[in-house]
C-alpha cells in the first residue's frame, strides 16, 4: 500500500515529485567524495580529530557512527548494548551531546559527514534495575522508559520472532527479547521523529536505521516524510534531505524482501558482503565478477549500500556466517575491498573494527568501562586494541581512487579464465587482482597515458618518487603488470594522479 504514493509520482507527476523521493538516497557527500566509514564504537572526540587529520585529507566523504542515545549498561560491557536504548537522551560511552554535536561541526567543516546509526524498533530487553549510560532508569519488563516516556501502551504485545517465513511475527515480535515499539502509534512516531530532527539540527547527513527489516514500511515512510531537510546552517543545500539507508538483512528465503523498503530509502546488500567473502575465499572465481552488480542478485546501484564486512557479520553474528571477510584474514579482506571501491557498483562503506577474540567482547577500554582512544603509528596504521582498517595504505588509498575515477565505466576487462583480472576505469585509472595460486607477470591494457606510474597498493606517491612498485605504460597504453603469488598483496592500482 506504501508502494501507491512513490508510483503515482514516477508514474503521474515525475517533475513535482522526484525531489523529494530522490534526495533521501543522495548521502549529501561534499564534492568529489564517495565513500563512508563506520568508525565502530569511536568516541566524538577521537572522531573529529580523526575528520580533520585523516578523513578529510584522504577523502572519506562520511562516518558512519555508532547509536548516539542512551543504552542499557550491560554486565562485562559488550558492544551490543548500544542496540538496547533507554531513551533518546545523547549520552553513550562515546560521549554527550555536547561532544557529539562538536564532532559533526568538526566533520562538517572539512567536508565529511555524519550518518548515525538510529534504534527505534526496540527498547532494551528484560533487565532488573536497568540504567542506562546517561543515568536514565527504566522498569524494561513493565515496558516502563520514563526518561522518553514510552509505557506500555507504546510496543506490540511481548511474543518472540522465531519464524522468519511469517512477516507479521518479524515486524510484531521480540527482536532477541528487545521490548517492540509498535511505530504505526502516533506518540511513538512523533518521538522518534522529534529524535531525528533533534539530530538533524545537530548537522548530521542521514541515518542508518537500525532492524528495519523488523519495521513495518508504512510506518516508516510516515516517519520518514515527517523529517525535516538537512540543516542550512550546517551547509546543506535548502531542500536536502537526509540521506537513509535501512538495515533489511535479506540472502533470500525469508517473507520480508528487501525490494519492500527500496522506495524509502537505500537497504544495506547483505548479498553483496556474502558474494564477495566468496570469491575473495576462493570458493568462486574471480573471473565471474565481470557482470558483478545485478546479474548477482543484488539490488540496483543507487539503491544498495554496499561493504565487505560490517560490525555484526564481521563476528558471525546476522547472516552469512563463515564466507564473510574481515580484518583477520588480511591479504584476501585487502584485495576484496579493493575491489569494491574499484568497481563503480553500489554506495560504498569502508569498515573500521577493534579488535575482537569472542564476538560478544566491546570495545577496548581504559578500566573495563570507559572507551579507550586509538594509539596512531608512524605507518598511519593504529594500536591500542583498535585495527582502523581505513587507515590500511591498501584501503585508504582505494578510497582516493574511488573519487578519481567516479563517473567512468569499466572497460577493457581481461582475466586468465580462473582468478587473474585487470580492468580500467574510463581512461582514469586500472586495476589488477591475483587470486590464483601462481604469478601473474602479462602485458596488459591500462588505458592510460604513457609514462611511469606508483601503484598505490604496494606503496605511495611522494616527493621523491614512489614507496612501492612503478608501473611503466607504454605510448600504446600498454604495461607489464606484475603480481607474483608471494606478495603481501594481490592487488595492483595505478590511476591518473599516481602518475610520477
Ligand atoms: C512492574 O512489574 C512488577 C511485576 O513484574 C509489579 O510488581 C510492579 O507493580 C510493576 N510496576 C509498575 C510501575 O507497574
Ligand atoms: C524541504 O525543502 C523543500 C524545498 O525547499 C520544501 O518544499 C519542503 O517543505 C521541506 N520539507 C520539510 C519537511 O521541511
Ligand atoms: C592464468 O590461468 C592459467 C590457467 O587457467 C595459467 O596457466 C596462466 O599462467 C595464468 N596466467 C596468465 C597470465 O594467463
Ligand atoms: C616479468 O616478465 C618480464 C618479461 O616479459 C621479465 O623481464 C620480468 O623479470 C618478469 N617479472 C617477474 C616478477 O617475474
Amino acid at each position: 500500500m506504501f508502494l501507491s504514493k512513490v508510483s503515482l509520482c514516477l508514474t503521474l507527476i515525475f517533475v513535482l515529485c522526484s525531489r523529494n523521493i530522490e534526495a533521501q538516497f543522495n548521502p549529501n557527500y561534499a564534492s568529489g567524495r564517495t565513500t563512508m566509514v563506520h568508525l565502530f564504537e569511536w568516541k566524538w572526540d577521537d572522531i573529529a580529530v580523526e575528520c580533520e587529520n585523516f578523513l578529510g585529507p584522504k577523502g572519506f566523504g562520511g562516518v558512519q557512527v555508532s547509536p548516539v542515545n542512551e543504552n542499557v549498561v550491560a554486565a562485562s560491557r559488550p558492544w551490543w548494548e548500544r542496540y538496547q536504548p533507554i531513551s533518546y537522551l545523547l549520552t553513550t560511552r562515546s560521549g554527550n551531546e555536547q561532544q557529539f554535536a562538536d564532532m559533526v561541526r568538526r566533520c562538517n567543516n572539512v567536508g565529511v559527514r555524519i550518518f548515525v546509526d538510529v534504534v527505534f524498533n526496540h527498547m532494551t530487553g528484560d533487565n532488573v534495575n536497568a540504567r542506562g549510560t546517561g543515568g536514565s532508569t527504566a522498569d524494561p519488563s513493565n515496558k516502563s522508559f520514563p526518561a522518553v516516556p514510552y509505557s506500555n501502551l507504546d510496543f506490540h504485545p511481548t511474543c518472540s520472532i522465531n519464524n522468519y517465513n511469517d512477516k507479521y511475527e518479524v515486524r510484531n515480535c521480540e527482536l532477541v527479547g528487545l521490548k517492540d515499539l509498535d511505530q504505526s502509534k502516533s506518540w511513538v512516531q512523533d518521538r522518534v521523529v522529534d529524535f531525528l530532527n533533534h539530530l538533524i539540527s545537530l548537522g548530521v547527513a542521514g541515518f542508518r536505521v537500525d532492524a528495519a527489516k523488523h519495521m513495518w514500511p508504512e510506518d516508516l515512510e510516515k516517519i520518514y516524510n515527517r523529517v525535516n531537510n538537512l540543516s542550512t546552517t550546517h551547509g546543506f543545500d535548502t531542500g536536502a534531505r537526509p540521506f537513509i539507508f535501512q538495515e533489511v538483512i535479506d540472502l533470500g528465503g525469508e517473507a520480508v524482501s528487501k525490494n519492500e523498503y527500496t522506495n524509502l530509502g537505500v537497504v544495506t546488500e547483505f548479498a553483496h558482503s556474502n558474494s564477495i567473502g566468496k570469491v575473495f575465499r576462493g570458493k568462486d572465481q574471480l573471473r565471474w565478477l565481470i557482470n558483478w552488480g545485478p546479474q548477482w542478485g543484488f539490488l540496483n546501484s543507487d539503491r544498495a549500500l554496499i561493504f565487505v564486512d560490517n560490525h555484526d557479520n564481521q563476528r558471525g553474528h546476522g547472516a552469512g556466517g563463515a564466507d564473510i571477510l574481515n580484518y583477520k584474514t588480511s591479504k584476501q579482506y585487502k584485495m576484496a575491498s579493493a575491489f569494491m571501491l574499484a568497481h563503480p557498483f553500489g554506495i560504498t562503506r569502508v569498515m573500521s573494527s577493534f579488535a575482537f577474540d569472542n564476538t560478544d567482547q566491546g570495545p577496548p577500554t581504559t578500566d573495563g568501562q570507559n572507551i579507550a582512544s586509538p594509539i596512531f603509528n608512524d605507518d598511519n596504521s593504529c594500536s591500542g586494541g583498535w585495527v582502523c582498517e581505513h587507515r590500511w595504505r591498501q584501503i585508504y588509498n582505494m578510497v582516493g581512487f574511488r573519487n578519481i575515477v567516479a563517473g567512468t565505466a569499466i572497460q577493457n576487462w581481461w582475466d586468465n579464465g580462473s582468478n587473474q583480472i585487470a580492468f580500467c576505469r574510463g581512461s582514469k585509472g586500472f586495476v589488477a587482482f591475483n587470486g590464483d595460486s601462481y604469478d601473474l607477470n602479462t602485458s596488459l591494457q591500462t588505458c592510460l597515458p604513457a609514462g611511469t606510474y606508483c601503484d598505490i597498493i604496494s606503496g605511495v606517491k611522494s616527493d621523491s618518487g614512489c614507496t612501492g612498485k612503478r608501473v611503466e605504460v607504454g605510448s600504446d597504453g600498454r604495461a607489464t603488470i606484475s603480481i607474483t603469488q608471494a606478495e603481501e598483496d594481490g592487488t595492483l592500482a595505478i590511476h591518473f594522479e599516481s602518475k610520477l
